[in-house]
């Protein structure tokens, strides 16, 4: 059941865009606001371009493109929206100043959702009067496709909003995961981040090419993990004993394999051999095509995976 009808998104770059595609497509009216001059038309481009995809897998009800509004001024943008996307920079005290006016031009009641890749909400919320209604609502690139979004709340949060944001990702069909406390990199990321550490540790100790690191993820694990993901998998690991008997069997090689895991550093040598690394695997497509590739796949899988009650 959607409650909120109207979304409004503050910051629309790369995500606000992306974002403002998918909220219409859910059938709901979406009012833009963005400092840039001339973003309408980034934003009503990134939406034709991404509203095929949306209308394959599915429009809701009433989804329409003209129901995407631009403004010139956040606070008339922010009239009458139920809910708030904020997709600024990922800049603490631009964020906190933006959630402040953003406070200011919206009643109390409606939830303001930050896509922040990896500020603590804790961070950006002090300036606002009402900071209960703050929230982590963080999703994966690019956010009209990709299912998840991280939701959480910072040090002054108050429960029921952080509740309203998980129904409301829910009612448009998202896979909200809520976060049990702060940290870091929230839990996608620190998760990608420990296998990107052990991905540049073995390309730059010469274990392996950056096409090997990529093949051995995506004709691997990466096949399972697009609907199961790794503590099921090694239940379905063990056999009969499922998890018990695997952590049994396996969890001591598991934690020889954590020893021997690298440390790699960032340093210019490396980041040359990444970069060589993806020039020979990209083979001349360029980032448009490589992306073009990467949505139409996506697409594909998306529309695999689809529950039957979607
Ligand atoms: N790019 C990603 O892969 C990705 C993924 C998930 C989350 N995020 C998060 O989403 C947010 C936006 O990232 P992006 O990649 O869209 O960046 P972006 O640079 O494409 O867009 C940021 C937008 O914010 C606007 N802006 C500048 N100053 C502003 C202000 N004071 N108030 C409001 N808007 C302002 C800019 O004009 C721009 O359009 C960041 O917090 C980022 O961490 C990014």
């Amino acid at each position: 059941m959607k409650t909120v009808t109207t979304v409004g998104i503050v910051g629309a770059g790369t995500i606000g865009s992306s974002w403002a595609a998918y909220f219409l497509a859910q059938g709901l009216d979406v009012r833009c606001w963005d400092p840039m001059d001339g973003y309408a038309e980034n934003v009503t481009s990134l939406v034709v371009r991404a509203w095929p995809l949306l209308e394959e897998l599915g429009l809701a009800e009433g989804a329409a493109l003209d129901r995407l509004q631009c403004f010139d001024r956040i606070g008339e943008a922010l009239e009458g929206v139920g809910f708030v996307q904020e997709s600024g920079p990922e800049n603490a005290e631009i964020k906190a100043n933006l959630m402040a006016e953003i406070d200011r031009d919206t009643a109390p009641e409606v939830v303001i959702s930050s896509s922040s890749t990896a500020l603590p909400v804790s961070e950006y919320q002090h300036k606002a009067k009402h900071p209960g209604r703050i929230v982590l609502g963080h999703p994966f690139n690019p956010p009209h496709l990709m299912p998840v979004v991280e939701v959480g709340g910072g040090k002054l949060t108050e429960t029921w909003a952080v509740d309203k944001a998980m129904e409301f990702y829910e009612s448009v069909g998202k896979t909200p995961i809520r976060l049990r406390a702060e940290i870091p990199g929230h839990l996608v990321n620190r998760l990608q981040a420990a296998l990107y550490r052990e991905a540049v540790h073995l390309v730059a100790e010469g274990y392996a090419t950056v096409e090997d690191i990529d093949k051995a993820i995506t004709g691997g694990p990466g096949l399972r993990w697009a609907f199961m993901g790794p503590h099921m998998t090694y239940h379905l690991g063990g056999g009969d004993g499922g998890i018990a008997r695997y952590l049994d069997i396996l969890g001591p090689s598991q934690e020889r394999r954590w020893e021997a895991l690298g440390d790699p550093e960032l340093n210019d040598a490396v980041k040359q051999k990444i970069i060589d690394g993806i020039d020979a695997e990209a083979r001349g497509r360029s980032i448009g095509q490589l992306a073009e590739e990467r949505d139409a796949t996506l697409l594909k899988l998306l529309k695999v995976l689809k529950k039957p009650s979607e």
